[in-house]
């Protein structure tokens, strides 16, 4: 295992270029299978993530081919319609195929992903949307089987849960709903950009939809798509990580490949915190000249402030002289960063979902334990700041997410590399 070791107190200089959103890439990935014919998807990161989903379409019967951050994806005539649970347990993000399995088969058998570090993560909206189409869902063994008795048929689906719209549920929904007989309308549909791409992706394949982007989306179904090409939207939560991170160090930093329409919630909490954030059509620079000034901030569903990019948020409020509020609404668990970042010297005191940040003058190094990916990422940009040497260890979390962070960040200055990890003593799950 691997970990990332870093030395603090650089500045970051020059220019990061995005990867494609992981976000993007799963479903659309998933989407592939909607057609018998071959989709060329391009600027796939190139992560542990992807290369799950590849070896799960594998398993479904698909020729993948991924050859530098493209992939061509060849779905066989009958498609195996079992997702085994040794790929399902390491990527929750491939129940994602169930939509397009029950679409092109009439059957889908997907393990049931169990409760993961950041939260419970249910998937009753998915199977309610399912239901609503005509699928009869059981859980057997471990597994979810769902199965369309007769053609499934459009409806009205609501897919509004305790924590507002959920993103895979409407992605799911909305890969079965293409290929169905008549009209479906998904109400509270996440809005997130990675639900426009995929829709954008299936409209290549001829399926209509109108309203992605929206909390209405209305998809009237075909009977059949085709393959195609299509490029992913750059990655808005590795760049919002960048964007923190140079906030952090101070420096000069030019983000590229980015939209900037896709970060208006963190462009404005960086303007609120002080930050000088200049952007064009397709970059973003991050300056600071003053003190950091202290933000609450709320995580939402898109457009509002992204819960992926909360504890990297964290990691900048926590040298942020004052008190910041940061209250977590979509995963009310999502804290696993708060005791590795105080053992790095912050001062921040959970109350239920809410995180009191009280900004310390420097945070010191330390080796810190990677929780999940995005708590990863937060350790990593902490230890950027950090007095003396971090050790960020399990790094297979970052891994998972992150195309190449470490040398994307040593080409700004920063003081980073990744060693293998001596045998550890004993360490808790
Ligand atoms: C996606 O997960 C992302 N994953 C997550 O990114 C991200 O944190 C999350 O959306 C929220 O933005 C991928 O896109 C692969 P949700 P998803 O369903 O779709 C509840 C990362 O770090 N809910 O939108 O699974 C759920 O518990 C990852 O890259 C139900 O109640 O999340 C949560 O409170 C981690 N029932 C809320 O909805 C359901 O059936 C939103 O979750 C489904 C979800």
């Amino acid at each position: 295992m691997d970990k990332i070791v870093i030395s603090g107190g650089k500045k970051l200089y020059g220019s990061i270029s995005l990867s494609g959103a992981k976000n993007s890439a799963l479903p659309i990935m998933a989407a592939t299978l909607l057609s018998k014919e071959e989709s060329i998807i391009e600027n796939v990161p190139d992560l542990r993530d992807i290369q799950t989903m590849i070896k799960l379409l594998q398993a479904l019967g698909a020729e993948v081919r991924f050859q530098r951050h493209t992939l061509f994806v060849k779905p066989a005539k009958d498609l195996c319609p079992k997702a085994p649970y040794d790929l399902v347990s390491t990527m929750r993000a491939s129940v994602c195929v169930l939509g397009p399995l029950l679409a092109r088969m009439g059957y889908g058998e997907v393990s049931m992903p169990g409760g993961c570090v950041i939260g419970a993560r249910p998937i009753d909206l998915h199977l309610k949307g399912f239901e609503a189409l005509g699928a009869e869902i059981k859980i057997r063994h471990g597994y979810v089987v769902a199965r369309a008795k007769k053609r499934l048929k459009g409806g009205e689906i609501y897919l509004g849960g305790a924590f507002g719209s959920s993103v895979l549920a409407t992605a799911n929904v909305l890969m079965a709903a293409v290929l169905v007989r008549g009209k479906t309308t998904i109400h509270c549909a996440a809005c997130e950009p990675e639900i426009t791409d995929l829709a954008v992706y299936l409209r290549k394949m001829g399926a209509k939809i109108r309203g992605e982007g929206s909390p209405r989306i209305e998809i009237e179904g075909v009977s059949k798509l085709r393959g195609s090409r299509h490029r992913i939207i750059s990655d808005r939560i590795e760049g919002g990580t960048y964007m923190a991170a140079a906030a952090m160090t101070g420096g000069d930093v030019l983000i590229r490949q980015i939209a900037p329409e896709y970060q208006t919630a963190m462009i404005d909490k960086l303007k609120q915190a002080g930050v000088l954030v200049d952007q064009t059509k397709s970059s973003i620079r991050i300056r600071r000249r003053k003190p950091l000034k202290p933000v609450d901030v709320t995580t939402l569903p898109y457009p509002g402030f992204a819960t992926d990019l909360q504890a990297q948020m964290m990691a900048l409020m926590s040298i942020t002289p004052g008190i910041s509020v940061i209250s977590e609404k979509i995963y009310p668990d999502r804290f696993m960063h708060v005791s590795e970042l105080n053992r790095m010297g912050a001062k921040i005191y959970l109350e239920g979902a809410r995180a009191i940040v009280h900004g310390v003058k420097r945070l010191s190094g330390a080796p810190v334990m990677a929780s999940d990916l995005r708590a990863s990422a937060a350790l990593v940009i902490a230890g950027l700041v950090a007095e003396g040497k971090t050790e960020v260890h399990r790094v297979y979390h970052l891994d998972r997410g992150y195309d190449r962070l470490e040398n994307k960040l040593l080409s700004v200055g920063a003081e980073i590399g990744r060693e293998k990890e001596e045998k550890q003593g004993s360490m808790n799950n």
